[in-house]
């Protein structure tokens, strides 16, 4: 398993980073726009157990909601506005579903890398609702369509996903690499570390490859850090500027 390996190189964050409304189906049509091939979003709960886009654990800075997503059901969220907040000409991009930009990403051949992002307390329904839905979305996916890649900075999303679908691949999300890191990565059975860029230099790199795993990095958005990591051998990079790195580069 972890030799299995499909994904792009480039990665576009929250689907076209700054450049469209966040975790929308409109950014995703944007990095997609820009040729990139694989993407980054942000999945959590709904009241009713739905996995929908969203950042933060409350609605107020990207949607016109207040307060605790997880208090309302999808038919609810589904209603609000998440695209005026960047600017006009988003004005009533609504919310997306896990669902839509599964499909959006299958009907376009394009990878997808699902962060598990619970809203605090809800880490392993979270990890299982994901992993399970995922799941489903995905068999009926071409055979040679590439599966989700599961990440989430906790472990007990990726545990719970690994108990519900353990074939989906996971990747464990850090912060710093602190001490244990790679044991916990490989406890969790995953087959990449996406960490912190700065983080990442030729020892740790070499650690996870060694040990049979993948490097990525997040959030890099320009050149001299892109070039930094390519140089030590890293694997795969999550960046904002789809406008400024080509995709196949
Ligand atoms: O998945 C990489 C990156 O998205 C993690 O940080 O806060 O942007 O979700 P954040
Ligand atoms: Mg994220």
């Amino acid at each position: 398993m972890r030799d299995f390996w499909p994904y792009p190189r480039w990665i576009a964050h929250r689907g076209a980073g700054k450049l469209a409304p966040e975790n929308t189906l409109a950014a995703f049509r944007l990095g997609a726009s820009h040729g990139y091939r694989m993407f980054e979003c942000d999945v959590k709960l709904s009241a009713d157990g739905v996995p929908f886009l969203l950042h933060d654990a409350t609605l107020d800075r990207t949607s016109n909601g207040q307060g605790l997503a997880a208090e309302l059901n999808w038919d609810e969220l589904s209603r609000l506005d998440a695209g005026s907040w960047h600017s006009p000409a988003y004005a009533g991009e609504p919310l997306a579903s896990l669902e839509s930009v599964a499909r959006f990403c299958l009907d376009n051949a394009l990878a997808l890398n699902i962060e598990i992002k619970p809203t605090p307390g809800s880490e392993s329904l979270t990890g299982t609702v994901v992993a399970n839905v995922a799941a489903r979305l995905w068999t009926e996916a071409p055979t040679d369509a590439m599966p989700p890649l599961l990440s989430s900075f906790q472990p007990a999303a990726l545990e719970a996903a690994r108990a519900a679908q353990s074939h989906l691949p996971r990747a464990l999300l850090l912060d710093a690499l602190q001490t244990g890191w790679l044991e916990t990565a490989l406890r969790l059975g995953c087959v990449a570390v996406v960490c912190k860029h700065t983080q990442w230099d030729a020892v740790s790199v070499q650690q996870a490859q060694s040990a049979g795993l993948k490097v990525l990095s997040y959030t890099v958005n320009d050149a001299p850090a892109a070039d930094r990591l390519w140089a030590l051998g890293t694997d795969g990079i999550i960046t904002d500027r789809v406008d400024l790195f080509s995709s196949s580069s």
